[in-house]
């Protein structure tokens, strides 16, 4: 049983700043979470860009996919102010921009988003070997093919299993898909105090998503999962104070 339930912000502190922007990730860290969530995408020019859709259109002022442009042409929207006028001016981030802010102590979970066409992995490998942050970034995604050639390409990358289901079947799963899995992130409405007892009894990290509610953040410290990761860290951090 995991003794220290994690605070994991999610897309930053994505409740009360722009998702995935810098504010939001540097609010979550003023609220002391444990760790900070976040999406990637591949732009043309083969930047890891960090944002949750494969457009720039509910999140920006801009248009178009995140594929089809440069970083560069990403840099010049504006990422904040659909969110609320204070936050004019925020930029997409690069992902190694979100490195430079998070200390070390902090993990990140990069979710790969971008899992079609060209091949995202060997890019995010070599940042993570390149900023030494192998040791303290989860990679998740829903595709699992993308975790298994990421842990082809470099054994020692921990990895979780995102899905949308009871987690049990995949706990299993993850003992027979050949690579080692470090945690599961299961939706929180599928899980129930069983499964999850049995896949952190199997070694494994249990990070459901999202839980925002405080009914239902106080229900996952009772069932005893890894981590919370929710858009309001602040709330987390305070009901497991108590
Ligand atoms: O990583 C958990 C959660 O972020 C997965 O769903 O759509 O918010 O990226 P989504
Ligand atoms: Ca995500």
């Amino acid at each position: 049983m995991s003794e220290r339930i994690l605070t994991i912000a999610h897309r930053g502190a994505a409740g009360e700043a722009p998702e995935n922007t810098m504010a939001a990730f540097q609010l979550a860290l003023e609220q002391g979470c444990d760790a900070i969530e976040l999406d990637v995408h591949l732009s043309r020019d083969g930047q890891l860009i960090v944002c949750h859709d494969s457009t720039i259109d509910r999140t920006s002022d801009g248009t178009g996919e995140i594929s089809n442009l440069l970083a560069e042409e990403l840099k010049r929207v504006d990422a904040g102010r659909w969110f609320g006028e204070q936050y004019a001016g925020e930029r997409i981030p690069l992902l190694t921009e979100v490195f430079d802010l998070v200390p070390p102590g902090v993990m990140v979970n990069v979710e790969i988003k971008d899992t079609s066409g060209h091949r995202l992995e060997p890019v995010l490998l070599e940042l993570l070997k390149r900023e030494g942050r192998l040791d303290n970034v989860v990679v998740s995604s829903f595709d699992h093919e993308s975790l298994a050639l990421l842990k082809q390409l470099e054994e020692r990358v921990k990895v979780g299993l995102l899905y949308d289901c009871r987690p049990v079947r995949h706990a299993l799963m993850a003992t027979i898909t050949g690579f080692d899995v470090y945690s599961l992130h299961p939706k929180f409405k599928r899980l129930d105090q069983e499964n999850i007892r049995e896949c952190i009894g199997q070694g494994l990290q249990v990070y459901p998503y999202t839980i925002n509610d405080e009914l239902s953040i106080r229900r996952a410290i009772d069932y005893g999962v890894s981590g919370i990761i929710s858009d309001y860290p602040a709330r987390v951090k305070r009901l497991l104070a108590q």
